[in-house]
């Protein structure tokens, strides 16, 4: 990318990227990098944006309206490093004439890979399995602990079948479990790949010995998983969240791990992140991970690629591939 359009433009980059990335942004723009990896505030974010056409965020920086509405008359585009985009108000952006971009795909694998990975760490106690031997208080060997619970022959419901709930699903099929999902809309018959549709979130749950969050927070969707549809799951269900903790309401998920009514949980992402509730830490039937979904050096390069893709089509003057729209 050569373009003296693009090569004008100036980028502000909001939190450090993966060297590849940098490059490229250092090759093709006028960018200003955060090479200290500071976290700004959300009444800092306007400040950092003065003078520059185009933002590079992550899910740490929250652009609520309050803050769109203090964005410079310069910024154009904001390309978000992440394929969620609740920490942008996309309405108040768009009402603005700024273009918000998101990084689908490119994380589908990794991500499900984390869920997986969660599911069966939750299943099988990996947590305080590992804790036994770095704390050199493995006994011997003993058939009746610790035990942890089977994956095959259960059922597994996915709330969102999205890309990355179709990946958990693939994946989780080579494990013998049988799929049921929920989603707004059923997927045509060819993907479901023999999964079961449930037009309600509740009879989904009723169904799922593991219960498996793939869904955006979105108005309808945070809270979802509360003492109200806790109450539904089946006695010993294993929750998995890989998509983002507000889906959750930790009082209640706390409530059904101490009590038994879930028997674990596997959670890579929280409620006001990185201070989590730390009654999580507490619990020996959780399995935590510190938002791990696309921690990967392939998945955070292709990240960054993309949202680059993106602001350098918008700097063409073309529609960028991944638009977020309201
Ligand atoms: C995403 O891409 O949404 C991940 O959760 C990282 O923020």
């Amino acid at each position: 990318m050569t373009g003296n359009q693009i090569d004008q433009s100036k980028l502000r980059v909001f939190r450090k990227l993966p060297l590849p990335v940098e490059e490229r942004i250092c090759r093709d723009y006028n960018a200003m990098l955060n090479g200290d990896d500071v976290i700004f505030e959300p009444g800092e974010l306007a400040a950092q944006a003065e003078g520059f056409d185009a933002l590079l965020v992550t899910a740490t920086e929250r652009f609520d309206a309050n803050v769109i509405a203090q964005l410079p008359e310069s910024v154009k585009i904001m390309a978000t490093y992440s394929v969620g985009y609740d920490h942008i108000d996309v309405a108040a952006a768009t009402q603005r004439g700024i273009v918000v971009t998101n990084t689908p795909d490119v994380l589908t694998d990794a991500t499900a890979d984390i869920a997986l990975l969660l599911l069966l760490g939750a299943a099988r106690g990996a947590h305080w399995g590992e804790a036994m031997i770095r704390g050199n208080a493995w006994g011997r060997w003993a058939p009746t602990h610790p035990l942890g619970l089977e994956v095959t022959g259960k059922r597994l419901g996915i709330l969102g079948m999205g890309r990355i709930g179709q990946a958990v699903a693939r994946r989780a099929r080579a494990f013998g479990m049988e799929i049921h999902y929920h989603n707004r809309s059923r997927l045509d018959p060819a993907l479901e790949c023999g999964a079961v549709f449930h037009p309600t979130v509740h009879t989904l749950l009723q169904v799922s010995d593991f219960f498996s969050i793939n869904c955006a927070s979105t108005a309808e969707t945070r809270g979802l998983l509360n003492d109200e549809t806790i109450a539904h799951l089946p006695d010993g269900a294993i929750v998995v969240n890989t998509a983002r903790g507000d889906i959750v309401d930790d009082d209640a998920l706390i409530a059904a791990l101490e009590n038994g009514k879930v028997a674990a949980a596997g959670l890579d992402v929280f409620s006001n992140e990185p201070n989590i509730d730390p009654r999580y830490r507490d619990l020996e039937n959780t399995f935590l991970l510190p938002h791990l979904g696309s921690a990967t050096i392939e998945t955070r390069t292709a990240m960054g690629m993309r949202a680059l893709d993106n602001l350098d089509a918008y700097f063409r003057g073309e529609t960028p591939d991944d638009v977020v729209r309201t």
